[in-house]
């Protein structure tokens, strides 16, 4: 997740650093924008270092790339954190005051999630318009963490303090979970290709890379839903938590994981490239060659993952399929929708330009039972993963 932590001036700054560590561990990619005063707590270099990113701090920066640059942050995160949240700052998010870089990223960031972790001395947070800009800000949909009581920085004892980072990731992380689509829900998906062995060092392929089945697996985790993918042979990873990822490389050794993990699934997305046949047995030795002859490879047919998980699917699962096809691509998507038992089947053409196997890109149709027929544009495949979602989540709300 793409997380916006924004920093104000109070002492609880100091405790960022580690904050947006914790949250790059987590595998979030954390962009910094600070007030000046947080710079008073809080270094330039601490935070870019800890970042990795370039640290966003003032409108007129000449480092900035363009003087729009709060527009586009607000496209680039997902989220934003604000912490440590200060009276002033909170002040003016509650009453649309944008007088530096961070104030105009919250007021542009309107409509994604907000988060704010207050911190401040006691008196200033049981200060009435305080605590009323916070309820506004909460009756609006951005989410406020709690003050933590304890030892302030001025010495006193009371309410005000900010939470420990480990306890604003768990937070966060909680309270992003509970919006999330597909939270609760189960998803199989197949990627990458197979393997079929031939002997001890060869096998038949495919050029399958695996990256439209790892994109959709991402964008499933990333949605809440509980994700087991199978993976045949590629080079393809993945740090998603919500990811759970089993290798295997013949049809053989998919058709067992996936049937498997069927029984439990409600969405299984078939996008692998399974190997229709398999030599009918594999050499244990490697096959010489014998004289100037050539040589005849006998094969047998694999189990079809997706026809038979179509006769085994259970009222209220739901299954899509991919079809990649060279010519006549509408109607064999169709008669393979209906063969297979699909509720929904994606299809790419390899006439399309930039779409299919090893590219970063690809160019679906998605069609589903009723007859509905989608066309996208050539996008990425994190993108073309995002669009299969919003359509399976449809059909999900209709059945
Ligand atoms: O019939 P065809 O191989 O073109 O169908 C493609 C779809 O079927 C893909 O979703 C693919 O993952 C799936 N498939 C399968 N098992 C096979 C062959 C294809 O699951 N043995």
């Amino acid at each position: 997740m793409k997380i916006i932590v924004g920093i104000s001036g109070g002492i609880a700054a100091y405790k960022v650093p580690q904050l947006v560590r914790l949250l790059k561990k987590r595998g979030h990619e954390v962009q910094c924008v600070v007030t000046a005063h947080a710079l008073e707590f809080v270094t330039k270099v601490t935070l870019e270092t800890v970042s990795e990113r370039r640290l966003y701090c003032d409108l007129f920066d000449d480092g900035n790339e363009r003087t729009t640059e709060h527009i586009s942050l607000k496209d680039w995160g997902d989220v934003l954190l604000l912490a440590p949240a200060t009276a002033n700052i909170i002040g003016k998010m509650a009453n649309g005051i944008g007088d530096d870089a961070l104030s105009t990223l919250l007021l542009s960031f309107g409509g994604k999630p907000m988060f704010v972790c207050p911190a401040m001395n006691t008196q200033m947070a049981e200060n009435v318009a305080v605590a009323e800009n916070l309820r506004v800000l909460e009756e609006r949909g951005v989410r406020v963490m709690d003050y933590e009581v304890g030892e302030l920085a001025c010495g006193a004892v009371g309410k005000g303090r900010m939470a420990e980072p480990e306890k604003i990731v768990e937070w966060l992380e909680e309270k992003l979970e509970e919006g999330k689509s597909m939270r609760g829900k189960r998803v199989l998906i197949t990627a990458g290709p197979t393997y079929e062995k031939i002997d001890a060092v060869r096998f038949i392929g495919n050029y399958s890379s695996g990256k439209m089945g790892f994109a959709l697996a991402e964008e499933f985790a990333e949605r809440g839903a509980e994700v087991t993918l199978v993976a045949g042979p590629c080079n393809q990873t993945t740090k998603s938590r919500g990811v759970r990822r089993i290798d295997v490389e013949s049809a053989q050794e998919m058709y067992d994981a996936a049937t498997e993990a069927f029984e439990r699934a409600d969405v299984a997305i078939l996008s692998a490239a399974v190997a229709d046949f398999r030599p009918d047995h594999q050499e244990e030795q490697k096959i010489k060659k014998q004289g100037d002859g050539g040589m005849t490879l006998k094969l047998v047919q694999n189990p079809d993952i997706l026809a038979t998980l179509g006769k085994r699917k259970r009222e209220g699962q739901l299954l899509v399929g991919f079809a990649l096809e060279t010519n006549n691509e509408m109607t064999y998507a169709t008669e393979k929708l209906k063969k297979k038992g699909l509720d929904m089947i994606v299809m790419n053409s390899l006439r399309d330009e930039g779409a299919g196997f090893g590219t970063d890109t690809n160019k679906v149709t998605i069609i589903d039972k009723a007859g509905n027929v989608e066309s996208g544009e050539l996008k990425s495949k994190r993108e073309v993963a995002g669009d299969i979602a919003d359509a399976v989540e449809r059909q999900m709300e209709n059945k």
